[in-house]
Parts: structure tokens; sequence; C-alpha cells
């Protein structure tokens, strides 16, 4: 198996501080990139698991986001909405080089349905 391709995306000083920024996906639903305390940055799913809210317009606080419709909170390491609320939203990998935000490229290409897959679903099996 090969290494990931990574490919940089944007500067974390790119990002609002505690604040999220969009990274388009070529199947048209993007990526909200999220700058939380300590300059942690976190990738999701710019869909909230409730009713497709954008996760990039909310509220972030601590490691997670309030979903600007209905106020949902949704972790941002792992997409799990906090109970008693129940879904996920996938999460990509994220790394950090020299300032630099990087994202898989397999990640940002893959369609919706294999990221739940490879994200909510596992996360969902390892937490049942
Ligand atoms: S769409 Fe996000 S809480 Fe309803």
């Amino acid at each position: 198996m090969s290494a990931p391709d990574w490919i940089t995306v944007c500067a974390v000083a790119d990002i609002p501080a505690l604040g999220a920024r969009r990274v388009r996906r070529p199947d048209g639903v993007d990526i909200a990139l999220f700058r939380a305390e300590s300059d942690r940055i976190y990738a999701l799913l710019d869909r909230c698991p409730h009713k497709g809210g954008p996760l990039s317009q909310g509220i972030v606080f601590g490691a997670s986001v309030a979903c600007p419709l209905h106020n949902w909170t949704i972790r941002l390491d792992d997409g799990h909405a906090q109970a008693p609320d129940e879904g996920c939203t996938p999460v990509f990998a994220v790394k950090l080089e020299d300032g630099q935000v990087y994202l898989r490229r397999d990640q940002l290409l893959a369609p919706i349905a294999a990221l739940k897959t490879a994200s909510c679903d596992a996360a969902c099996a390892d937490a049942a």
C-alpha cells in the first residue's frame, strides 16, 4: 500500500480563530475546516447529520461545533452528534506542516457513501 497523497488546501492563518473555512470537493459537498482552541484543525463534511445544515456556519466551542439550523452539537474529532442526538458526519484526516493545512487527495475525491462507510460506520461500530 502506498503512502497517502497529501495536498495543501490553505494556511492555518486562513481559517478564522474559532471559525471555519470551506474546501470544495468535486461532488459538490464541501469540507468544513475548523480552527478550534490552541489552533487545533479538524475537517468534517460540511453537512450536519440531522438535516444537512452547513456546519461551517456554526459556532465552534471546545472541540465541537453547534449546527446553525437546530443547534445540535457535533464533535469535531469524530463527527458524532452529542447525545441524546444521534448521527455522524464524515471526518477527514488533516496534516499540519509549516503552518499549512493538508488533506488527503483520496479523501477529497472519494464519493460520500465511501466516506460514511470509512468514517461514520467504523466509528459507530467502535462505539457499539
Ligand atoms: S440540520 Fe443541524 S441541527 Fe438540524
